[in-house]
């Protein structure tokens, strides 16, 4: 066999083509300046527009971040209304930044818990780039996979109970459409900073293969490099899904 024929193995090995982030540890890069929680929420939302657009750079196909949970409203009144606040700003600000950059945006979580002008703006942002094709940008806001499983199961039971489905058509599939993500394929990569190793109640379904990477870095000083160093960090995993490889 003539090499011509070879792989060019200098290609690099394709993927990942979902990276989901749990953006953690604005809180602590604060602290340790002194400074108050929100000045560490502040930086962590320029953190979000460098990720988002260092994901654009780098070809990453789909991004979803984790911005706020169904717990995160146990924390008090004073700093989920600052995060809320600074939802408000992001969806506002970054609108047009998003839109010619080619992304579209979709935010994922409990509409029913959030501000009625919160929902408003999101619903605005997703119609003014629902025709984007260069990224997809998730952000998770009043996310709990446990909720989202929950209320998937049951609709379903609704639907088995009115006789609209019979309980052995439910396959993975078939489950995936309750889900809050129906129609995004599952990440392949998952990242979380602050150097924190546990998974919080995001996606749980959705990583059932994730690759998992955490990282000592606090949110706030994450960026593009971060991020490839990540992506290169994947490349060399070997995923077999329960398989053998090679
Ligand atoms: C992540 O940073 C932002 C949210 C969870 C909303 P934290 O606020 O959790 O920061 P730490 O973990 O206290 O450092
Ligand atoms: C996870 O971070 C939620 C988000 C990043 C939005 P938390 O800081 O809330 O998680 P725990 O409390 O450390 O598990
Ligand atoms: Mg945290």
């Amino acid at each position: 066999m003539s090499t011509a024929s070879l792989p060019a193995h200098s290609d690099p090995p394709p993927g990942p083509n979902h990276v989901a982030i749990i953006m953690d540890g604005n809180g602590r890069w604060a602290k340790a300046r002194g400074l108050p929680r929100v000045a560490g929420h502040r930086r962590g939302a320029d953190a979000v527009r460098r990720v988002v657009r260092g994901a654009g750079e780098l070809g990453i196909p789909i991004l979803t971040l984790f911005a706020f949970s169904t717990e995160n409203w146990t924390r008090p009144a004073e700093e989920v209304n600052d995060l809320m606040g600074l939802l408000r700003h992001y969806l506002r600000s970054e609108l047009e930044e998003l839109h010619r950059n080619g992304a579209r945006l979709r935010v994922i979580g409990n509409r029913a818990g959030l501000a009625p002008d919160i929902v408003r703006d999101i619903e605005r942002a997703e119609a003014m780039t629902h025709a984007n094709s260069r990224i997809d940008v998730n952000i998770c806001v009043n996310y709990g996979a446990r909720d989202e499983i929950l209320r998937a199961a049951r609709r379903l039971a609704e639907q088995v109970a009115a006789g609209e489905l019979e309980a052995d058509r439910i396959d993975e599939g078939r489950f995936e459409r309750e889900l809050l993500t129906s129609g995004v394929p599952d990440p392949d990569l998952l990242i979380r900073t602050s150097g924190e190793q546990r998974i919080s109640n995001f996606l749980l379904w959705q990583c059932a293969y994730a690759e998992l990477i955490f990282v000592d870095t606090l949110w706030p000083d994450f960026g593009k490099e971060h991020l490839e160093r990540a992506m290169a960090e994947f490349r060399r995993r070997e995923r077999r899904y329960g398989g053998v490889v090679g």
